[in-house]
């Protein structure tokens, strides 16, 4: 048990203290246990005034009296799995200013009474699943400064008046079941800066008496039942730099006034019953960034002063009533998102800079022309599909549905009389709740072949293969049907979250095609955290690490499609007598690199370190030319900085941290050390097994050396291989210490491999 404090004083009363709070909490847990749980605890002039707990089994927690801990003024206590029960004692706690208790999923109502915590500054119980109507004696928090209860299930209307709490400058509300009108008494709170009410089921219009909270910077009302217009009282609040008033059930037109936010960045009405035209003084927020009008009943012409707009990034118009012609200085817009499609916009388009989207979605329009037919890297989304277009340049004059897809050189038309086509690539789709998502699928026959060297085979084979769709069911059937329903037979590898499938589609072109198992697919949040992991993973580019072409999410069926690898795993290559002989030293020692490198790019270069977590030879793909490749992203993490990260713990036996056994905080340290056993295994020719424990205790290394090493291929004969394997060596024992912390990071593995 660790009690690790921070502004330690040790009189013998503190001391007394501390020592209460460490038998509390060893009462009922194992002590190996609670080594993993973050406990911290501070004291003034003898007396506990701060405890701060961290990722506890909450079971560790019932034995502990907080009454027993009267002048406390911070308690912490999250991600714990806290029980309901012991909230009570919590209202004694009379000098508390900072409540935190999120993350504990705790379920039932508050039982929290705070008609004692007068002193409360700052509470934060988000994430949980409280239910009920918040308590009554919430209305006497009147120091209160911050307060969060997103992500709850609390119901009712608001009968709490918020009169008393003047002080409130952080209010979220979001992701509950509130219910009635919009809480008039809120807008007596003018030193509000924040407040979001989205996603609970209020109703009713919103309140003109709003736009006197002009402290507000942040405004958030999305996904509730709210009616009538947009208060154009909202002009008043100078400071907004987001409004999002989206998925509600507004009408009425987009008021003038809007054009005094000066300092907007994000302006959301997207998803209501908006019409009359887009004001044109919009023109006025310069600081615009994000603008989604999508979704509403919006007509008349796109005004030109959008186009001043200089610092917006993203312009959603779809699914409007947008008619006219586009001006020609769009030409000039230089966006990464826009979209325009299912509109009455007709005439030509001209694009200056078609590079600079990454989106660009015109499909279900009037539009004629568009001379925009070079393609970009950075084209991610292409739909010009259900227009009237007039090729220049082309021997097609006139196609009325027509897509485009770009994978940097190719496009392909297709015909498709009463269908909109929709062709994605690598982008995500905006909307949340789509049961299944489809990606288009570019598949290189040959990868990183030099253009003059190659240039006749690149003709050869086309060079891109698109695998276009027009439907996610469509597309995900393609794959299902090349590989007979996940027939056996083209079945290569299982591991722990799937098999790996190998398989050809009609016109040839080969796959690698990974199922997850369904029981991953059905844990809750898994949804969420596997989108997120697919969007960053799509976009992890490094040459030893397969890319991923697409992935299909759907009630029956998870897959995700990768590049083809010719020499399959390196697993099987290494369990294969007669292939076995293609890996020589010098091989190995490159794969044993291509990894290291790859892995140090995802752990500390990228955007966010990612972390694998299922390194293992089956997970280390060879192309034709023998190179490695990490593969199978399936159960990768996006390590969040701000934040512990946990979860269950996955891999492949024999590959496992052993620190994973007792803890359920993940780091990049997981990956080093299976990166070890891999390492380990490339230069014996099969799992080290029973010899780590042996290993990571043994100093010495050079007969050990050579009892590992793999006898299937002549002992290294060149002195210089030699070296390198004995380097090798040196690093696997370094990365498979039982302690994390002494193990090296991937960076200096990496570049200690370079040398
Ligand atoms: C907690 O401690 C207080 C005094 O510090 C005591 O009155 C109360 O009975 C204790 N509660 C429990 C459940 O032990
Ligand atoms: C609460 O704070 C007040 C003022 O700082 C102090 O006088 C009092 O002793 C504290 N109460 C406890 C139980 O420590
Ligand atoms: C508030 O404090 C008073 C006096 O200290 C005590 O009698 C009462 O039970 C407390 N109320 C709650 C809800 O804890
Ligand atoms: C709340 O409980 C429901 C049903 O048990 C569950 O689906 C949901 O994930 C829980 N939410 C949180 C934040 O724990
Ligand atoms: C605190 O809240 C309770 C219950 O709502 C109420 O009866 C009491 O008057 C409030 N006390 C103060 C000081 O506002
Ligand atoms: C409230 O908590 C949620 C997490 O559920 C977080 O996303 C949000 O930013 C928090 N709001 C404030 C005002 O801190
Ligand atoms: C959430 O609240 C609703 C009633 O509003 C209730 O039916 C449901 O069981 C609650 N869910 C949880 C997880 O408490
Ligand atoms: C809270 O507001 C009510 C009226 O809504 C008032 O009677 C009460 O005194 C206020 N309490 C405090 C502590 O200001
Ligand atoms: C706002 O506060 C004033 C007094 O401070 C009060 O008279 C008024 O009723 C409050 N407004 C609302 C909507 O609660
Ligand atoms: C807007 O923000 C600025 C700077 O943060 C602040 O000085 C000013 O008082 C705010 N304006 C209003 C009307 O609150
Ligand atoms: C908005 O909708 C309400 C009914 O919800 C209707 O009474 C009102 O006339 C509408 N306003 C406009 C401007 O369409
Ligand atoms: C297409 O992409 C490849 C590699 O991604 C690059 O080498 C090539 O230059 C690109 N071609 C064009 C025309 O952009």
């Amino acid at each position: 048990m660790r009690i690790i404090s921070s502004k330690f004083i040790f009189p013998g009363h503190t001391l007394t203290m501390l020592m209460l709070l460490h038998f509390m909490l060893s009462a009922s847990c194992p002590t190996d246990y609670i080594d993993t749980c973050r406990i911290k605890s501070s004291c003034k002039n003898g007396l506990v005034v701060e405890i701060s707990i961290n990722t506890c089994d909450g079971s560790c927690l019932k034995n502990v009296n907080f009454s027993s801990f009267p002048s406390l003024k911070k308690l912490f206590i999250v991600k714990s799995e806290l029980e309901g029960n012991i909230l009570h004692q919590i209202g004694l706690l009379q000098n508390l200013t900072h409540l935190d208790l999120w993350q504990n999923y705790i379920k039932g109502t508050f039982l929290i009474s705070f008609t004692n915590l007068t002193q409360l500054k700052h509470l934060y119980v988000y994430d949980n699943n409280f239910s009920g109507t918040f308590p009554l004696s919430f209305a006497n928090l009147t120091q209160l400064e911050y307060l969060n209860l997103s992500h709850n299930n609390f119901t009712g209307s608001f009968v709490v008046s918020f009169n008393n709490l003047t002080r409130l400058e952080y209010l979220d509300l979001s992701s509950n079941n509130f219910i009635g009108t919009f809480p008039v008494s809120l807008t007596n709170l003018t030193r509000l800066t924040y407040l979001d009410l989205s996603a609970n089921y209020l109703s009713g219009t919103i309140p003109s008496r709003l736009g006197s909270l002009k402290n507000l910077e942040r405004l958030i009302l999305s996904q509730n039942q709210l009616t009538g217009p947009v208060p154009p009282s909202f002009g008043y609040m100078i400071n907004l730099t987001l409004l999002d008033l989206s998925t509600n059930l507004l009408n009425g037109s987009i008021p003038k006034e809007i054009c005094n936010l000066k300092k907007l960045k994000t302006l959301n009405l997207a998803n209501n019953r908006l019409d009359g035209p887009i004001p044109s003084v919009l023109g006025l927020l310069t600081h615009l960034e994000f603008l989604n009008f999508g979704m509403n009943n919006i007509s008349g012409s796109i005004p030109i002063e959008i186009t001043y707009l200089e610092s917006l990034q993203r312009l959603d118009l779809n699914h409007n009533l947008l008619s006219g012609n586009c001006h020609p200085e769009f030409g000039q817009w230089r966006l990464d998102y826009l979209d325009f499609s299912s509109n009455l916009l007709s005439g030509n388009v001209y694009f200056h800079d078609p590079c600079s989207f990454s989106h660009l979605d015109l499909s279900d329009n009037h539009f004629t022309g568009i001379p925009m037919l070079t393609f970009c890297n950075g084209l991610f989304h292409l739909d010009l599909s259900c227009n009237n277009f007039i090729l220049e340049g082309f021997n097609f004059s006139k196609f009325p549905h027509l897509s485009y897809f770009n994978s940097n050189t190719t496009f392909e038309e297709r015909h498709r009389s009463n269908k909109n086509i929709i062709i994605l690539e690598i982008l995500f789709p905006m909307i949340v709740g789509l049961c299944f998502i489809i990606l288009g699928y570019v598949i290189y026959c040959h990868k990183k072949v030099t253009i003059e060297k190659r240039q006749p085979e690149i003709k050869k084979h086309g060079d891109v293969y698109s695998i276009l769709n027009y439907d996610g069911r469509i597309a995900c059937e393609d794959f299902i049907n090349a590989t007979e329903n996940f027939d056996l037979k083209y079945c290569i590898g299982r591991g722990g979250y799937g098999s790996v499938y190998k398989a050809k589609l009609p016109n040839g072109t080969p796959f690698t095609l990974k199922k997850l198992h369904r029981f991953e697919a059905k844990q809750p949040a898994f949804d969420k955290s596997f989108k997120n992991e697919i969007q960053v993973l799509t976009h992890l580019r490094h040459k030893s690490i397969v890319k991923l072409y697409g992935f299909c999410l759907h009630d029956k069926y998870n897959f995700l499609v990768y590049e083809y690898m010719e020499n399959g795993s390196l697993f099987c290559a290494l369990s294969d007598t007669e292939f076995v002989v293609m890996l020589d030293w010098k091989t190995r020692v490159k794969i044993i690199k291509q990894v290291a490198h790859a892995l140090a790019y995802m752990h500390h270069d990228y955007i966010q370190p990612v972390i694998h977590r299922d390194i293992s030879s089956k997970n280390i793909l060879l192309n034709s030319k023998m190179e490695g490749f990490v593969a199978d992203f399936g159960v990768a993490k996006v390590l969040d900085p701000n934040s512990f990260n946990q979860s269950v713990v996955v891999g492949t036996l024999g590959y496992i941290a052993p620190e994973l056994a007792y803890s359920i905080t993940m780091t990049e340290k997981c990956d080093v050390y299976s990166f070890g056993v891999l390492a380990l295994e490339t230069i014996g020719g099969k799992h080290p097994g029973d010899l780590l424990m042996s290993l990571n205790s043994s100093n010495g290394h050079g007969a050990m050396l050579e009892s590992i090493l793999d006898k299937r291929i002549p002992y290294p004969n060149d002195r210089l291989i030699e070296k390198e394997i004995l380097r090798v060596y040196d690093i696997a024992l370094t990365c498979i210490h039982i302690n994390p912390k002494s193990r090296p990071t991937m960076r200096h593995i990496s570049q200690e491999l370079s040398k």
